[in-house]
């Protein structure tokens, strides 16, 4: 077949993230700001481009495409091309805040999704309604249970941990994660887009010290399974569990990075902490169905992918799009 995507570093790109949709029914306090304003129609890829570029990955070596948002549930007909992701050879996984899952969860799994990601960074509602501003934590706990009622083979919760507003449940969510037999991973927050209500260094809490806490309950052992993502994870002698880390700030894992994201407005990201981007909704519109030109294109963003992030908590953030652009 066609030659693989590889970088100027050798790396290849092996995972797609795609964004379907900037929209979102939540507001989390650390990806968005209150007043946010979302893109036109005319902006956003139809389900037909997203497809349409997701093929020319996949031809050119890319295995996983894990659909992101916003909130990927929330785009309107996204089934539809879920249906037709789900007829090429990858593994179609997705990230979701859970709040559509109540209705949607069968049907993902149906076209073919085997795993699925969800975010949940508190087991108290009026928490949870304050880090997500207009979310509901009764609908993505029926979320959660409808996911395991459809047969996914593995759930993942994602919860990213602000010192002093969630990280006193970082004992609380494990306990959960292993009731319900499902894997947990704690985030390290990402300064992405200009948010107000919390310092980002100030709410700064480590992998390191959350391992620390967890192995004080449970003995922790290092495990080598990796999902193709930035996770770490360690497995527990009694649960099947596991238990992940993605450490941005204090684990930099660029160096394995096989990953480049694409917005809803067609930017190719080459990587979330930099703004080196290619624009494929210019070659998707000007050559449309010329799969020739758009693999033409893929390449070049080979040359243009950056070694690594340089997140800095401590400074104003470089990055001014909001994680909603990007589904993190
Ligand atoms: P798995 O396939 O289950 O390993 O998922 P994943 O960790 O790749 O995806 P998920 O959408 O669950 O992402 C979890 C967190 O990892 C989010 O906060 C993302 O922003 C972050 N993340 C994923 N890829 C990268 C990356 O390349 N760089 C950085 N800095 N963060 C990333
Ligand atoms: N830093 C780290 N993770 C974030 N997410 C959203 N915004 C940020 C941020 N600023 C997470 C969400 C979700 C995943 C896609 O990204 O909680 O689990
Ligand atoms: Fe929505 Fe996810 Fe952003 Fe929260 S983190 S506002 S659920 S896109």
């Amino acid at each position: 077949g066609p030659a693989p995507l590889i970088d100027r570093f050798g790396r290849q790109v092996t995972y797609l993230r795609m964004s379907v949709t900037d929209r979102c029914d939540f507001r989390c306090v650390y990806c968005m700001s209150e007043d946010m304003k979302f893109l036109p129609r005319s902006e956003v890829l139809s389900l037909e481009e997203l497809y349409d570029i997701g093929a020319a990955f996949v031809r050119l070596g890319v295995n996983k495409i894990r659909l992101t948002g916003g909130e990927p549930l929330v785009r309107r007909d996204v089934l539809s091309l879920i249906e037709r992701l789900g007829q090429l050879p990858i593994e179609l996984v997705m990230t979701t805040n859970g709040s559509q899952l109540p209705g949607m969860a069968q049907d993902l799994v149906n076209a073919g999704m085997r795993r699925i990601n969800i975010s949940l960074d508190s087991l108290r509602a009026a928490r949870f309604s304050e880090l997500t501003r207009t979310g509901k934590l009764d609908k993505v706990l029926s979320g959660i249970e409808a996911a395991k009622s459809a047969g996914f083979k593995r759930i993942k919760l994602n919860a990213v941990v602000l010192k002093g507003r969630n990280d006193d449940e970082v004992l609380d969510l494990v306990d959960f994660a292993r009731r319900g037999g499902l894997d947990i991973t704690f985030i390290e927050e990402m300064p992405l887009g200009q948010i107000s209500e919390h310092g980002r260094a100030e709410s700064y809490c480590s992998s390191d010290e959350l391992r620390e806490l967890i192995g004080s309950r449970y003995s922790l052992l290092d495990s080598t399974e990796n999902t193709g993502g930035p996770s770490r994870y360690f497995r527990m002698a009694d649960s099947a569990s596991r238990i992940g880390f993605i450490s941005p700030h204090s684990h930099n894992f660029c160096g394995d990075c096989n990953r480049v994201r694409l917005t809803v407005e067609g930017m190719l990201l080459l990587c979330l902490g930099n703004e080196h981007s290619l624009d494929l909704r210019e070659i998707v519109r000007s050559y449309p169905g010329d799969a020739d030109q758009l693999e033409a294109a893929l390449r070049r963003a080979m040359d243009i992918k950056p070694e690594k992030h340089e997140f800095n908590l401590d400074e104003e953030p470089q990055i001014l799009r909001f994680m909603n652009m990007t589904g993190g």
